[in-house]
């Protein structure tokens, strides 16, 4: 911990140049986003799990508190990929490296004209969205909602240096994660920059579907047609309609074969959680380098939480949602207070 806060004082005290701020930058960014995907698979996986708490989900996230967050989001996976593809770039070509300086800031000159015409058609989205609808969430329901995951992080933390600590004890003390320059880290070394490579068009494609092209607002609009299904409509107006369509949505056309967008997403899940839980190792263990039982704790922590993760998505994935998901779908619309679409209020009264 004194080692995370020397290097924010030292950032602070030192104003080193630019390379410094595009490491904190994509550090700091690389944080946001791999926070942000562990609540959004948990979520997704209500979809298929819990449909009525996938409804509550959606309507949190279109609140104003998450508007606010997911300008932040597509800011920090933007700043990233192209600092992320910085790096790799220079990892390779160390003759470049005396050009560094111009490439860091050409990464915040991309960034920004990246940025501008996509918030402004989010912002076009949100005014439409605000100007109309009458149903939003209220704050402390939006909050609320959170804590589950606030209480599930911090039980996660403590679980992890009590099993570092229980570790410590058999095996007196040995260090795990401390094999810097090992063939293990070489690996990892090399599997961040293939997979940050592989990511960007999968994370960016997804991102332009689920929050430019169609946006986040869209995914509970009854009659919409739902990106990606070949023209189907969201019927009932749910956010769980919304993904059984677009994951039984095959190359051959709707309900047909295996879904295209289900493939989409395993790959996106592998790829986004390895290399984003194993970045945040990177970062923990920076931190904790002169505390053995802290270290080992921070690769349990990053080690588990991952394999969760994978196994929450790729289960959901695997199970696929079932129609009647709908009725408790329409259900948790009808407790939240939203207006209901004629398909809920006839499975309802029915
Ligand atoms: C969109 C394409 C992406 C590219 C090109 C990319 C590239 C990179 C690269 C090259 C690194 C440096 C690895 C190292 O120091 O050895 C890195 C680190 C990291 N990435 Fe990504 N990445 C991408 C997406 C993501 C996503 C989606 C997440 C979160 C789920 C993420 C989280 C992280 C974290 C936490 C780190 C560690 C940062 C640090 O050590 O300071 N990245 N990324
Ligand atoms: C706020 C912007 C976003 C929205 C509205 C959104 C929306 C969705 C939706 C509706 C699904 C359900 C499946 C589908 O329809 O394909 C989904 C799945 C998924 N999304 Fe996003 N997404 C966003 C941002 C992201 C980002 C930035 C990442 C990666 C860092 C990401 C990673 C995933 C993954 C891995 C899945 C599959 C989850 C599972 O296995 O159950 N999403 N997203």
């Amino acid at each position: 911990m004194n080692s995370l806060v020397l290097t924010l004082t030292e950032a602070l005290r030192y104003r080193g140049g630019i390379g410094q701020w595009s490491w904190i930058l994509h550090r700091v960014s690389g944080l946001g986003v791999v926070l942000f995907l562990t609540l959004h698979v948990i979520d997704t996986s209500w979809a298929v799990f819990y449909p009525g708490l996938y409804e509550e989900a959606i309507a949190a996230y279109q609140s104003p508190l998450f508007t606010l967050g997911e300008f932040a989001l597509v800011a920090c996976v933007v700043y990233h990929a192209y600092n992320g593809i910085r790096i790799v770039i220079f990892d390779f070509q160390p003759r470049w490296w005396k050009h560094q300086q111009r490439a860091a800031f050409a990464v915040l000159g991309l960034t920004a004209v990246t940025l501008v015409p996509v918030f402004a058609l989010m912002l076009i989205e949100v005014i439409d969205h605000y100007g109309h609808s009458p149903f939003v969430l209220g704050l402390d329901r939006v909050l609320l909602a959170q804590a589950p995951f606030a209480v599930g992080i911090v039980v996660a933390i403590i679980g992890a240096v009590l099993l570092s600590g229980l570790v410590g004890l058999v095996t007196g003390g040995g260090e795990a994660g401390g094999r810097a320059g090992s063939k293990f880290e070489r690996f990892w070394w090399s599997f961040m920059r293939v997979s940050g490579v592989l990511i960007l068009p999968l994370v960016f494609g997804h991102l332009v579907l689920m929050h430019v092209v169609q946006g986040v607002f869209a995914l509970t609009e009854a009659g919409s047609t739902i990106i990606g299904t070949r023209g189907l409509l969201n019927v009932s107006g749910t956010a769980t309609e919304f993904v059984l369509a677009r994951w039984n949505t095959s190359l051959a056309g709707p309900t047909a074969g295996v879904g295209l967008w289900k493939l989409y997403d395993i790959g996106l899940l592998l790829l986004v959680t390895v290399h984003g839980f194993n970045g945040l190792r990177y970062v923990l263990t920076d931190y904790t380098t002169d505390k053995p039982m802290l270290r080992r704790a921070a690769t349990y922590l990053t080690l588990i939480a991952g394999v969760v993760l994978l196994v929450v998505g790729g289960a959901a994935l695997l199970a696929g949602i079932e129609p009647t998901a709908l009725d408790m779908a329409c259900h948790a619309q009808e407790e939240l207070g939203k207006t209901l679409s004629e398909f809920c209020q006839a499975r309802i009264g029915g």
